[in-house]
């Protein structure tokens, strides 16, 4: 950029100073020509009637700065010999313009040594009149105001070499600071950095400075998107290591298996089994939740209550002592919602199972309560899950949701602790929102988790099946 600025400043640089030279070199000469044109007037005037030869006197050419001779056009009849007698030279185009045969001109030459412009003209029938002037100190005018013009030229070049350099750096400024954040965060693989924004306020943020914000945001979702993955892996490992401690006790106490009893090996290989099948469960949930986003081929339209039957269902075949009951608000029956059916499955599986695991504690509950109908605005679909045991305490409220988080009446049960956190992650990518309260024990007790927001769709007119994603 710095080398195209500098090279079109310094193209109209120089040929701005090549202009005025020749403006001044045609000036100059044009003067010199006039007074050419004048000298010839005044000796024709002076001299008309003379003969040709030298007109006397005023060929001293040194002494005087107008010099005239006056030339046949035949040389037979010419009282001088070319080279001898005349001052100025005298060859066949003079002869020509005496014989009428060629136009005036004017031309340069040298007299005594010294240059001069010579005008070429006719004079009476038969002869040409020769005019020279001086012509050093014209020609001096002109070598010094090229060698002025040549420095101009030079200055402006040199000039436009430091207002492109200058251009280009200020121009590019932003660039620059982009790059070196790009590079700094390339060399450092962190994403903390940011480029500075220097739009003055209140003006328009020009195109640099629009993309410099635009990398700020894609920035700050990478930052984010490297938080989270770091802290997945952290809460991961730090989860693991206790059911894989517990793993590999019961494991070495198998491997000393003939030291124990019967009744000792099965109860360690009972164990063994089943923490084999929480780990299992548990790394599975942790690839689900790992997945950032659904995978949006799947996504469809369909019907919600039958997904929801289906999973009571189901939760029914999974808790056999526990009782669960569906009510249905009127209209919601052939509600249709957009999404995928085997994420919302397993959304609702989570919750029928924490209300059946929890819903248990300190005695005899109560059913779990499933109720699907329509939130306040009346147009998104809701549904609860509600049982009767303990409930949710406030302090445990705002964490429920993260990942391994267990409250301190659950540490005793199974679990661990990443089933609400993944059904929230899938309630957000459907668009919907998961939130938890305690039921108030005037009106029985227990918690109530309540997927809300989730949009549903009149069934008529809408054609149920595939359609092309609106998940975030
Ligand atoms: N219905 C409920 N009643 C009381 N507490 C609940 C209820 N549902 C969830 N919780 C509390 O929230 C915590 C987190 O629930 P979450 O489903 O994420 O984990 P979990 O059920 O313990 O383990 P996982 O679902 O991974 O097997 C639970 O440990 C429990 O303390
Ligand atoms: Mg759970």
């Amino acid at each position: 950029m710095a080398l195209a600025a500098a090279l079109a400043v310094a193209a109209v640089a120089v040929g701005l100073s090549w202009a005025a030279f020749a403006l001044i070199r045609y000036e100059l000469t044009h003067q010199l020509d006039l007074d050419l044109t004048q000298a010839a007037t005044v000796a024709v005037q002076q001299h008309g009637d003379a003969p040709p030869s030298v007109l006397a006197g005023q060929c001293q050419y040194l002494a005087a700065p107008a010099c005239a001779q006056v030339v046949p056009a035949d040389p037979a009849r010419d009282p001088h010999a070319p080279d001898d007698g005349y001052l100025l030279p005298v060859g066949p185009p003079v002869r020509e313009v005496a014989a009428g045969t060629r136009a005036p001109y004017y031309t340069v030459t040298t007299v005594g040594g010294q240059p001069a412009r010579m005008l070429v003209t006719r004079f009476r029938s038969g002869t040409a009149l020769q005019v020279a002037l001086r012509s050093d100190g014209v020609q001096r005018a002109v070598a010094q105001s090229a060698a002025l013009m040549a420095a101009l030229g030079a200055a402006g070049v040199l000039l436009a070499a430091l207002l492109g350099w200058w251009v280009s750096r200020t121009g590019l400024r932003p660039v620059t600071r982009l790059t070196a954040t790009v590079e700094r965060i390339t060399a450092t693989r962190d994403p903390r950095h940011r480029i500075t924004s220097h739009a003055a306020p209140g003006r328009r943020p020009d195109e640099i400075t629009r993309l410099g914000d635009s990398f700020n945001t894609m920035l700050d979702a990478l930052e984010q998107s490297v938080a989270a993955q770091r802290h997945l892996v952290a809460d991961a490992s730090h989860e693991l290591r206790t059911p894989l401690t517990a793993l590999r006790t019961n494991a070495e106490l198998l491997a000393r298996a003939d030291r124990l009893t019967e009744a000792q090996r099965e109860r360690a290989a009972g164990a063994l089994g089943r923490q084999l099948r929480e780990l299992t469960g548990m790394v599975n949930d942790l690839v689900e939740l790992a997945r950032d986003e659904e995978p949006q081929a799947l996504v469809e339209r369909f019907r919600l209550l039958p997904l929801v039957e289906h999973a009571v269902t189901a939760a029914r075949g999974h808790w056999p002592g526990q009782e669960f009951t569906l009510t249905t608000a009127p209209g919601t029956g052939d509600a249709l919602v957009e999404g995928i059916p085997a994420r919302l499955s397993r959304l609702l599986a989570n919750l029928l199972d924490n209300a059946a695991k929890f819903g248990a504690v300190g005695g005899e509950g109560g059913p779990v309560e499933v109720e699907v109908g329509y939130g306040p605005s009346g147009e998104a679909l809701e549904l609860s899950v509600r049982d009767h045991g303990p409930g949710i305490a406030d302090e445990d409220l705002p964490h429920l949701f993260d990942r391994f988080y267990r409250a301190g009446t659950a540490r005793s049960l199974p679990g661990s602790g990443l089933g609400l956190a993944m059904a929230r992650q899938i309630a957000r990518a459907h668009g919907a929102d998961l939130v938890a309260e305690s039921v108030p024990t005037t009106e029985g007790g227990g918690a109530r988790l309540r997927l809300t927001g989730l949009v549903g769709h009149a069934p008529e007119g809408d054609q149920p099946g595939r359609r092309r994603p609106t998940i975030q």
